[in-house]
């Protein structure tokens, strides 16, 4: 700052022209790349307003390494003359040159110095043929490497960035005035009306120099609480399905029946996904509580010997299968407890478009792309006489205001749905179809023993919240969105999402 302010003073018009000419006994003291450090020491002295200031861009010319080599030792061509013996000397063939001097340059330095005529061929090898070439190249990028340009201009430096001698760079410096407040000293300003200044006898207060506020500069960040991404997509999620008319279900039940989870769902008691591998089974409390003794033995029949026009499954059913607790390994679990609900609310069955988005649990082993614990986003609708045509139709409606405009349905089985479909959506970013969600229309063996009237279809499709969230945050492994690998900074950094945008 001193060496500013000095040069301030002792120049005839009072500026700095340009920052990169600062010498000091006769030495530029900041080259191009240190002009950061002049920026700092303007900024504080401008901030004072003892300075004022403007940036200067241009572009300058620097060498490439194979440039700088050339700059040191001379040219190929030059390298492999310097090597020739005089005329008259002992010829120097090829396969010694390329020993002496590496295959490259042997190779392009003997194809030019032959050009040039700086050599002449003397039975199997070659000797000088000038005393003193002229390596021009060499000479040009030195002064490149001197003055980050050449006084024969623009052609020159195009052909030697052609050939990857030398490449541009942009340069940033200033040109520096004095302002309002120059003065030779630097004052340290005062930056708080203090109580001793107030106090003092003199009046302390009535001369200090107070520093200037910078409105501009960045403010600290806050300290408090952001909003996790997966709960920014459920958001988002919760929208599209509030203006599609949608009601959201009750889901504050991790724990579950098995009666729920399962069996109310037709899910046969062998089913494999029972088995303790796949479910977190509760230990305590033991026993879930039957809801609705006549539903029970309803369910209890359809599995055991069928009805409603079907054959049941035919197998033993358990009780105290039915009353085992577990984690809820989907959120359909609450669906099937809200179309009980409805199928026996007073007044009867009326049509109903609901939906989820809560936690599941599944005991599987844990990688890049799957935990113990996920959320499910999930829709329900239970109408007279819908099909297959309304859930395709309600998918494209929801998962287009999503962003996945392209779909396509693929045969799938679930024990609960028929006819049951997997959804893919084309990922534009991926280049590639991905696997979205699960669908169906649920089967009569689930939905007849609740209650609900003969014509009543419902049908369904569920997701998890997870996999969107990834695409739309470019995360790859699911450990560093959930979990105890997650980086709270990066929580609390990352922007909200538009999903209607698309998932690229
Ligand atoms: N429960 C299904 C799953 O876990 C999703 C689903 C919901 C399928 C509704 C059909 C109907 O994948």
């Amino acid at each position: 700052q001193p060496l500013i302010l000095s040069l301030l003073a002792t120049s005839s018009d009072g500026t700095i022209p340009d920052t990169r000419k600062i010498e000091y006994n006769g030495v530029d003291l900041f080259t191009s790349d240190e002009q950061a450090v002049v920026r700092a020491a303007l900024d504080s002295l401008a901030s004072k307003e003892m300075v004022s200031y403007t940036q200067i861009t241009s572009t300058a010319f620097v060498l490439t390494p194979e440039g700088l080599e050339i700059a040191e030792k001379g040219s190929h061509e030059y390298r492999l003359w310097k090597a020739l013996p005089p005329k008259g000397g002992e010829p120097i063939g090829v396969p010694e040159l390329k020993k002496l001097l590496g295959d490259e340059t042997a190779k392009i330095g003997q194809m030019r110095a032959f050009k040039n005529k700086w050599i002449s061929k003397e039975g199997a090898g070659f000797v000088r043929a000038v005393d003193a070439p002229q390596d021009e190249t060499a000479e040009q990028l030195r002064e490149v490497r001197s003055t980050e340009g050449h006084s024969g201009g623009d052609a020159v430096l195009k052909e030697l960035q052609k050939r990857k001698l030398v490449q541009p760079r942009k340069n940033i410096h200033y040109s520096v005035a004095k302002g309002p407040q120059f003065a030779l000293e630097v004052k340290t300003l005062e930056t708080d009306l203090t109580e001793e200044m107030i106090a003092s006898l003199q009046g302390a207060w009535k001369d200090a120099a107070f520093k200037q506020y910078n409105f501009a500069a960045a403010g600290q960040p806050t300290e408090g609480g952001a909003l996790h991404p997966l709960l920014k997509v459920r958001e988002e999620m919760r929208q599209i399905f509030f203006d599609m008319g949608f009601t959201e279900m009750p889901t504050n039940r991790f724990v579950e029946s098995a009666f729920w989870n399962f069996d109310a769902m037709f899910v046969p008691q062998q089913h494999p996904a029972r088995e303790l591998q796949d479910t977190f089974y509760v230990k305590d409390p033991v026993r879930a509580k039957i809801p609705d003794e006549e539903y029970y033995e309803r369910v209890r029949d359809i599995h055991e010997s069928g009805g409603y026009g079907s054959i049941g499954y035919r197998a033993p059913f358990s009780r105290e299968e039915s009353e085992k607790l577990l984690l809820r390994t989907h959120t359909t679990a609450i669906s099937t407890d809200m179309l009980y609900k409805i199928a026996n609310q007073p007044g009867g069955f009326k049509p109903a478009k609901m939906f989820s988005i809560d936690r599941v649990f599944r005991n599987e082993a844990t990688d890049a792309t799957h935990l113990a614990e996920f959320h499910q986003v999930e829709g329900v609708v239970a109408d007279y006489d819908i099909t297959l045509g309304n859930l395709i139709a309600f998918m494209e409606e929801f998962f287009g205001r999503t962003g996945n405009t392209k779909l396509r349905f693929k045969p799938a089985y679930n024990p609960y749905t028929e006819p049951s479909m997997e959804v893919f959506s084309w990922h534009e970013g991926l280049g590639k179809w991905i696997e979205i969600a699960n669908s169906g229309i649920f089967r009569p063996e689930m939905l007849e023993p609740m209650g609900l009237p003969k014509g009543v279809r419902v049908l369904g499709w569920g997701m998890s919240l997870e996999r969107p969230t990834m695409i739309k945050y470019k995360i790859s492994d699911i450990r560093t969105l959930v979990g105890h690998k997650t980086d709270l900074d990066s929580v609390k950094k990352r922007a909200a999402v538009r999903l209607e945008k698309g998932d690229d």
